[in-house]
């Protein structure tokens, strides 16, 4: 086997807090990372201050709730680099509101984009894998689809959702050198946390007996090590990464 094609990492969601610790540990670690982004405003900008950093970054536009752009995304991203051997399910939003005043968009917005991402990404670069005789697919969910949260009936629906492909997935393609996980995170200091009301999100910090966020870099240490092959034997399971907010 080519020795590159264990050292594609493509990450989605890349530019938002997890996906950028995650891009910077993986290509610590000596990965060729391939961020996808959605914005490009935003991308270019994400893209400068990690070159001040010190990182380089392919970036590769791409709409996860799109499958046909994903299959289009994925097409460039092999002819570029080559097959991705590690993909990361990592792009997610929130659309927080309790049931009574979900809209039915705010329910397809965080279904499409936390979930049905997850087939349309993975469908694309599955067979590759498969041919390759290695890959790593890992799905970045979250604790509040292991225990639920008030005014996410979406989000806790997308998130369960995901480790049940993981699981499925995991059997299917364990003879073929590829593995399958989820990480589930707690409340993480990222811009979507801290975009919670205050006093809502100070009352959930008391909740954590850590009584503190978690860290991007907590998360992306996982990542890099279930990318790994060391992690070889590891499959179809979730790591909780939550401060001891739940424990089961
Ligand atoms: N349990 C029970 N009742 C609750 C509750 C809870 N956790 N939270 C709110 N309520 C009740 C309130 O007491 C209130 O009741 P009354 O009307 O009887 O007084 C009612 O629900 C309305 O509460 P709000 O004033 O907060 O309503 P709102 O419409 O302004 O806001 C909300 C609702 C947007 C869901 C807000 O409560 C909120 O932001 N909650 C936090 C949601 C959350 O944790 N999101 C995580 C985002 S980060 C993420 O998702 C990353 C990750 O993976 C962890």
């Amino acid at each position: 086997m080519n020795p590159r094609s264990k050292t594609i990492a493509l990450i989605t969601g890349a530019t938002g807090g997890l996906g950028t610790a995650m891009c910077q540990k993986l290509s610590r670690d000596g990965y060729t990372v391939v961020a996808n982004y959605r914005n490009e405003t935003k991308a270019q900008e994400w893209k400068a201050k990690n070159k001040e950093l010190g990182f380089d970054f392919n970036m590769v536009k791409g709409d996860v709730t799109d499958f046909d752009d994903m299959g289009r995304m994925m097409a460039e991203v092999k002819d570029a680099f080559g097959g991705v051997s590690i993909l990361i399910n990592n792009a997610g939003i929130t659309r927080d509101t309790p049931i009574w005043k979900m809209t039915k968009e705010q329910w397809h917005d965080v279904i499409s984009s936390n979930l049905n991402s997850v087939f349309n990404c993975t469908r694309h670069v599955i067979e590759d894998m498969i041919e390759q005789g290695f890959g790593r697919i890992i799905n970045i969910s979250s604790v509040n689809g292991q225990r639920g949260q008030f005014g996410q009936v979406n989000y806790s629906a997308a998130k369960a959702g995901m480790h049940g492909f993981t699981k499925s997935l995991a059997m299917e393609v364990a003879k073929k050198g590829i593995t399958v996980n989820t990480i589930s995170p707690g409340y993480i200091g990222t811009d979507m946390v801290m975009a919670i009301r205050e006093e809502v999100r100070n009352k959930i910090v008391e909740q954590i007996p850590m009584g503190r966020l978690g860290g991007t870099e907590e998360i992306a240490h996982l990542v890099s090590f279930l990318a790994s092959e060391k992690a070889a034997y590891i499959t179809g399971a979730n790591y909780a990464i939550n401060g001891g907010q739940h424990v089961y």
